[in-house]
């Protein structure tokens, strides 16, 4: 049986208020190596984010953005496709429920108008359930596309007024503000940005993590946010102590 989850608001920490990027890769291989159909990796994967999903509360971690299923996923076969989607519905129904509990604010970003409408309604349904989460801000991205995405903003620009950075993340994030990517992480084996979160991730920090989507644990985000917090970010500036001296 699941466990609980706390409704106190995340310990205060050094992860507190990050915004954590997670490209959920890697379970069509899980379910190939155990002789099982790429649907099962799905099903495992969903579990994973949960885990996940729960750790990062916990954690402190202020943002989290899943990527669950690209503009360009939709060039597998159909009936994977299907599959996916249907999982998607699932997951949201019983994670609404989640961060109601857990007072986390869940919202899905990237098109909606091709989704088949009863994840459509399951989207809405899980959003305005979770509006009032004043804990982890879950973002869950469905056929998201990080160029798309640019260009849909790019396309909203004008209404905007001047071209400056600021103006045009309000474009990409119309609603609630979002701050910059802090942690890209991938897991699964692959190196790449996969079309993720383009602009928001122009200094994340990036750690890839060579086990799949499915067995990733807690203490790997844990593990991460550790990396993390040993780089030295510097923006295009001067590592800390020559900028002091
Ligand atoms: C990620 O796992 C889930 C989606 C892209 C929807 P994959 O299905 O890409 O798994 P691999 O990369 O083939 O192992
Ligand atoms: C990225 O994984 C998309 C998601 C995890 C939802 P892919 O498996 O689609 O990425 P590529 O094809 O390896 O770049
Ligand atoms: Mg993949």
């Amino acid at each position: 049986m699941r466990e609980p989850r706390r409704a106190e608001p995340p310990a205060a920490g050094p992860d507190r208020g990050l915004h954590v990027a997670i490209v959920m890769d890697g379970n069509g291989r899980w379910a190939q190596r155990r002789g099982l159909p790429r649907v099962a990796g799905h099903v495992a994967g969903a579990r994973a984010a949960r885990r996940v999903i729960d750790a990062a509360s916990d954690l402190g971690v202020g943002v989290l953005t899943l990527f669950a299923f690209s503009s360009d996923n939709w060039r597998r076969p159909r009936g994977e496709v299907a599959r996916i989607l249907a999982l998607l519905r699932r997951f949201l129904r019983t994670e609404a429920r989640a961060c109601v509990r857990a007072g986390t604010r869940l919202e899905v970003i990237g098109r909606r108008d091709r989704l088949p409408a009863t994840l459509r309604t399951q989207v809405e349904r899980a959003e305005a359930a979770t509006a009032t989460g004043a804990g982890l801000r879950l973002r869950i991205a469905v056929d998201y596309s990080g160029r798309d995405a640019i260009l849909a903003a790019a396309a909203r620009l004008p209404a905007e007024g001047a071209a400056t950075r600021e103006g045009f993340a309000r474009c990409l994030a119309p609603g609630l503000a979002v701050p910059d990517v802090d942690l890209f992480l991938r897991p699964g084996g692959e190196r790449r940005l996969s079309d993720f979160l383009l602009w928001e991730s122009a200094y994340a920090e990036l750690v890839f993590v060579d086990r799949l989507w499915p067995d990733v644990t807690r203490d790997d985000l844990a593990a991460a946010l550790a990396d993390f917090r040993a780089r030295d970010r510097r923006f295009g500036g001067l590592p800390a102590p020559a900028a002091r001296a």
